[in-house]
């Protein structure tokens, strides 16, 4: 523990208004809104307007946040944005939101940590406040991921979607992110990746004729990994908070597929009332999904000051994330 307590203090989101059903993919690829629900829990997702880019639904997210929170652009100190798909590979996505929000007094930078990225961002915040280091950092988790999906490939495009959530934290006096514990594996890397337009393999002619510029996935494989990390990352920031299961009030989990979500909770001990599923409204938003959920749970009244709420997730990298939060925003 640092000099400081860190916490929540101003959440928002946003969703793109453009629904796709599992029966709207019924008619792009050989798949069947039963088969979806029952393997992943995936009823539809949102999807942005061709023009809209993953800075274009941050900013609200981020904006109703800054505004939850009761502070002003030009008081934030850092802006962290968690993405795997980045307006650009550079600048930061998180400079171009710090520019149109205004928050001229800012730091901003990207970070990417597949789906853990946001707890990763939410982590990092967490080290600056308790430090004294910063006093407002604005932590976003944002993606497009419908502009990396291959429409022909039904094993990972029925899962995805788009959406931005953001958070305000800042100091607080008791209580606040009490425990963050992440990981990594990259030997799993290959499991879920993008592989071209990066350094090992520039855009090419070749490469999106190879379709190379899209999510490729070993679904079974980062399921395997995902329903053994998910748990045993909540009982590791469990341990740090000096909390067991039964003091947690509620846990959002990475919302990618309903199976996990449940085995996770099934080691825990957890009833179902004490696990947040948005799952079935908005697919699988990466980064946004938690703080996607954290705002549909807050602002449902699901969490109250407090509150004792676990946060855990895993992605890309391959990687893995959690936080113990004892509540304080009223
Ligand atoms: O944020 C992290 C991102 N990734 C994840 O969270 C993914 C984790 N993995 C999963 O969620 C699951 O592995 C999936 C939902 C992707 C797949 O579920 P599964 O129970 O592991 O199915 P499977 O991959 O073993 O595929 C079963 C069958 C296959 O057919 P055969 O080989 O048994 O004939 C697939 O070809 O289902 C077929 N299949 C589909 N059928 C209809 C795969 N995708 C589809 C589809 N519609 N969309």
């Amino acid at each position: 523990m640092g000099l400081y307590q860190a916490g929540i203090t101003g959440i928002g989101s946003c969703l793109p208004e453009k629904v796709l059903t599992n029966f709207d993919l019924e008619k792009i690829v050989d798949t069947s809104d039963e088969w979806i629900r029952t393997r992943s829990g995936i009823e539809k997702r949102r999807i942005v307007e061709d023009n809209q880019a993953t800075s274009d639904i941050a900013i609200e997210a981020a904006r109703r946040a800054i505004e939850d929170a009761g502070i002003q652009p030009e008081e934030l100190d850092l802006i962290i944005c968690a993405t795997v798909t980045p307006d650009y590979l550079f600048p930061a996505t998180a400079c171009l939101l710090q520019d149109r929000l205004g928050a001229k007094n800012a730091a901003a930078f990207d970070m990417e940590a597949g789906c853990s990225g946001f707890v990763y961002g939410l982590s990092i915040a967490t080290q600056f406040i308790r430090t004294g280091c910063y006093q407002k950092i604005l932590v976003i988790g944002a993606e497009t991921l419908s502009k990396i999906m291959n429409w022909k490939d039904r094993a990972t495009c029925v899962l995805f979607g788009d959406g931005a959530g953001a958070v305000i934290v800042e100091r607080v006096d008791t209580g606040g992110i009490v425990g963050v514990h992440l990981g990594s594996d990259g030997a799993g890397g290959v499991f879920l990746d993008m592989p071209a337009g990066g350094s090992k393999q520039p855009a090419s002619k070749v490469s999106v004729e190879e379709d190379q510029h899209y999510i490729r996935m070993d679904g079974s494989q980062v399921f395997r990994f995902a329903v053994k990390v998910m748990g045993k990352a909540a009982e590791e920031v469990l341990k740090m908070a000096g909390w067991t299961s039964e003091d947690i009030d509620l846990m959002i989990p990475h919302q990618a597929n309903i199976r996990i979500i449940d085995s996770a909770a099934k080691r825990l001990n957890l009833p179902s009332d004490k696990v947040f599923v948005n799952l079935p409204k908005y697919g699988n938003t990466s980064s946004a999904s938690i703080p996607i959920a954290l705002d549909e749970a807050f602002h449902s009244g699901k969490i109250k000051k407090g509150d004792k709420v676990i946060l855990v997730g895993f992605g890309a990298g391959l990687t893995w994330a959690a936080a113990a939060i004892e509540w304080t925003k009223e």
